[in-house]
């Protein structure tokens, strides 16, 4: 009897498995974003002369090509035959992974497939305004980055070093996005001074990937 109920999961799971195969991404919930542009209006100089940290924000909506192009700037792949990212990474390991929270839920982006897969369907942003110490433009900003690290895709072949390696990893992207940012007119700010395990549980980010950087974005109010 025990051996028959058995068998028959393991057929179940097996014919479950095979029907989640084949279903497109859309189906799995993937949210294809627009390609990101490779040509912007103000040169690379003007971005980083203009880069400010901002803490005042419009309340108004970042579009899909907005969200496109300042994912592809933190984590997008840009050469499709090693498959390497917009930011070094040390040995090629790339631990990081990286989440947006905006008015309905919390995304991960999907670099492989340039998408994103919802994690959460709330609006977490005033959470998350708490979690990092009261800092409420957080939740004023319409979409914020999270840079996450799963820290043993590199300590486990760097050990101890390793670590330091990932700190000084997650400063590249982030100012790839700041930079990103002031290139499409937008403003940003990092923030680094927040609770680790309540963002973590805001977020609801699985067993490993731990938060480094926040970084909201939007229009700038004067
Ligand atoms: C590692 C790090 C953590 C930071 N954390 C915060 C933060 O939690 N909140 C905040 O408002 N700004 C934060 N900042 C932004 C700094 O306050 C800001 O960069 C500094 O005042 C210089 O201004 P600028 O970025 O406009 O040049 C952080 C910056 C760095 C590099």
């Amino acid at each position: 009897m025990n051996q028959f109920y058995y068998k028959t999961l393991i057929i179940i799971f097996f014919i479950l498995m095979s029907s989640y195969a084949t279903l497109s991404a859309e189906d799995k919930g993937l949210i294809f974003l627009p390609k990101a542009k490779m040509r912007g209006v103000i040169s690379l100089e003007e971005a980083i002369s203009k880069r400010r940290s901002v803490r005042t924000f419009k309340p108004k909506e970042l579009n899909v090509s907005q969200i496109s192009q300042l994912l592809w700037s933190a984590q997008g792949v840009t050469n499709e035959k090693r498959r390497f990212r917009a930011a070094p990474s040390a040995g090629a390991l790339f631990p990081i992974d990286i989440y947006i929270a905006k008015r309905d839920g919390i995304f991960h982006y999907e670099r492989a497939s340039h998408g994103l897969l919802a994690t959460g369907s709330r609006d977490v942003r005033a959470e998350l305004a708490v979690a990092a110490l009261g800092q409420s433009f957080i939740s004023e900003a319409p979409v914020s980055i999270i840079i996450a690290a799963v820290r043993n895709r590199v300590t486990s072949r760097y050990g101890e070093r390793g670590n330091r390696y990932i700190d000084i990893e997650v400063g590249h992207v982030a100012e790839n996005i700041h930079l990103q940012a002031v290139a499409l007119g937008l403003a940003s700010v990092p923030v680094g001074a927040f609770d680790d395990g309540a963002v973590t549980e805001v977020l609801a980010l699985p067993s490993g990937v731990e938060p480094l950087y926040i970084i909201p974005v939007g229009y700038e109010k004067l």
